[in-house]
């Protein structure tokens, strides 16, 4: 069976962008339509690109752009920490709307940009699998905690598949000793999001979103059920980026989720 249309929330953002040059080598002919969403502006399509833009937290525009989608990438929302009210309103709500439209449009499967900081207060000393209990590090992780719990529940209920993919860091390289760990490059996440659209019968699924890096806190399991072989060692990096970290008593270099764990941390609050 061919799927034909594949949603993208968020596409405008830096990983939507991404995806967008580099998601279709991986799709292996399936998606001939991709529609991508966001509020903010989508430049002009490409071939075989449908423009729908739309605000996630309204639910009627987030059905209209559902309508004859085979599957969702869902990446919309707010990266960063900030107030509770505005992370319940675009993460949590706006989450809500996208599987809820999926579900009532028969979707078979969202693939969901979640993230570390899901699990931010786990010590860098620890490699974590994608099942231990969650550690969130600001409302934001307990925002991605809601969107996987969401994505279980239509899963269990409702039978629609959902692969959350903790990203860690998205970045074109490494920028520092923390992302040795944490990176995600752009090619890999191009073809972890395009097996968590492709790859049969995942029913629900949970697994680390980073490179093949040598000095991962997180396990790959899950990453065979995809067939996920990432290209990318963030090693490669190591001698231009290993002096750059913070001070190593403090917190934020304790634990996986870097600065967000650090309890003066309010993000985009701060602006
Ligand atoms: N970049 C990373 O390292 C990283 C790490 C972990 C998780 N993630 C997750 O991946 C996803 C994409 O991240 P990104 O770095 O590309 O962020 P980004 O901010 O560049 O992209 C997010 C996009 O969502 C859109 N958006 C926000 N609110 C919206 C609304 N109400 N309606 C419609 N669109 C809305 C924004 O306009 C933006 O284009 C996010 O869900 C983020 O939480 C990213």
């Amino acid at each position: 069976m061919t799927l034909r249309s594949l949603l993208i929330t968020g596409a405008a953002g830096e990983v939507g962008s991404a995806l967008r040059g580099l998601l279709r080598e991986h799709l292996q002919g399936q998606f001939p339509i991709i529609r991508l969403t966001d509020n903010r502006d989508l430049g002009e399509a490409r071939t075989g690109e449908e423009l729908m833009p739309a605000d996630l937290t309204d639910f009627d525009a987030v059905q209209k752009v559902m309508q004859d989608v085979d599957a969702v990438i869902h990446l919309g929302g707010i990266p960063d920490e900030d107030t509770y009210a505005n992370i319940r309103a675009v993460n949590m709500d706006g989450t809500y709307n996208v599987l809820e439209a999926a579900r009532q449009a028969s979707v078979g499967r969202v693939a969901f940009a979640s993230s570390i900081h899901t699990v931010g207060f786990y010590p860098r000393s620890e490699t974590i699998s994608p099942t231990v209990p969650v550690r969130p590090d600001t409302y934001y992780g307990v925002s991605k905690v809601f969107g996987e719990a969401l994505g279980r529940m239509y899963w269990e209920r409702y039978g629609m598949e959902f692969v959350g993919v903790r990203i860690c860091s998205f970045q074109p390289q490494p920028k520092d000793r923390r992302h040795l760990s944490t990176w995600l490059s752009p090619r890999d996440a191009a073809q972890l999001f395009a097996r968590a659209v492709t790859a049969p019968d995942v029913g629900f699924l949970v697994v680390a979103g980073i490179s093949g890096n040598t000095r991962r806190w997180m396990s790959p399991e899950g990453w065979d059920v995809l067939g996920y072989e990432p290209q990318d060692d963030a090693e490669a990096y190591a001698a231009e980026v290993e002096h750059i970290h913070g001070d190593e008593d403090d917190i934020t270099e304790q634990r996986q989720g870097g600065i967000f764990v650090d309890s003066a941390y309010v993000g985009r609050a701060g602006q």
